[in-house]
């Protein structure tokens, strides 16, 4: 079975290929993971090489220091209130484009920047993939401390199986840049996630999902045959 690492060159061609939407001047969203790491780091190399001037909105504190070692300069969300381009990789890519965030823990950042986003673009390698939503990831659920039972109890009700996400290289849970827990959540097939999205949306204590339905106006897919990149539009 490949690891992620097998899939790096594909993650290269599309992180790279979505740097041709940046223009000077703009305002961007600067993803989270392996895949947004080759989209700031082109981004870097253009702003050094071709002189163009852009500002990043970092989703992460991991896409903050990429950002800070190659310079590009930054803005926090909360000092903004609109971004040009948005661009981060996905754990999963339905056939409509929508998507599935959160393996590194980091959606609920990541869906504030796409959505404050003209643009929302996604990059990812071929691996990711999928025919639906929650065939190879569990749904991530962002909540605060207090809300542990609650929602524990919330996704059980909807069908699905709780898990706390638990850290590696640290003994208990993983902590989100925002001090805060994870839930992952499966669901089996028959489930219909736009429904308990909505569901944990009106649930108290969940900050955010990592289902991403109908925010991505583009996927750029890094693909192995021809060393290419695929370029998937929504439809209007
Ligand atoms: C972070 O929480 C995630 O949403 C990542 O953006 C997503 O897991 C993609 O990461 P890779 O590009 O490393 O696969």
């Amino acid at each position: 079975m490949k690891s992620s690492r097998d899939y790096e060159p594909l993650k290269r061609l599309a992180g790279v290929a979505a740097v041709r939407l940046v223009a000077d001047g703009m305002l961007c969203g600067m993803g989270t993971g392996s895949t947004a790491r080759f989209f700031i780091e082109e981004v870097g190399r253009r702003m050094r090489d071709e002189g163009i001037r852009i500002t990043g909105v970092p989703t992460s504190f991991q896409s903050r220091l990429l950002c800070q070692q190659q310079g590009i300069p930054l803005c926090d969300a909360q000092d903004c209130r609109r971004i040009d381009l948005a661009v981060d990789g996905a754990d999963e890519v339905d056939p409509d484009l929508n998507v599935m965030k959160g393996g590194g823990a980091a959606h609920t950042m990541e869906k504030l920047v796409a959505s404050m986003a003209s643009q929302f673009v996604v990059i990812v390698d071929e691996s990711k993939l999928v025919p639906r939503l929650g065939t190879s990831i569990d749904v991530p659920v962002e909540i605060i401390l207090p809300a542990l039972g609650y929602v524990t109890e919330v996704v059980t009700r909807l069908g699905g199986e709780p898990r706390l996400r638990m850290g590696t290289n640290k003994d208990g849970p993983v902590v989100t840049d925002n001090g805060q827990l994870v839930i992952d959540a499966k669901f089996g097939p028959d489930v219909d996630l736009r429904e308990v999205d909505a569901r944990l949306h009106r649930t108290p204590g969940v900050l955010e999902t990592g289902l991403f339905f109908d925010l991505a106006a583009k996927v750029l897919v890094g693909v192995s045959d021809g060393m290419r990149v695929r370029s998937m539009e929504r439809k209007a």
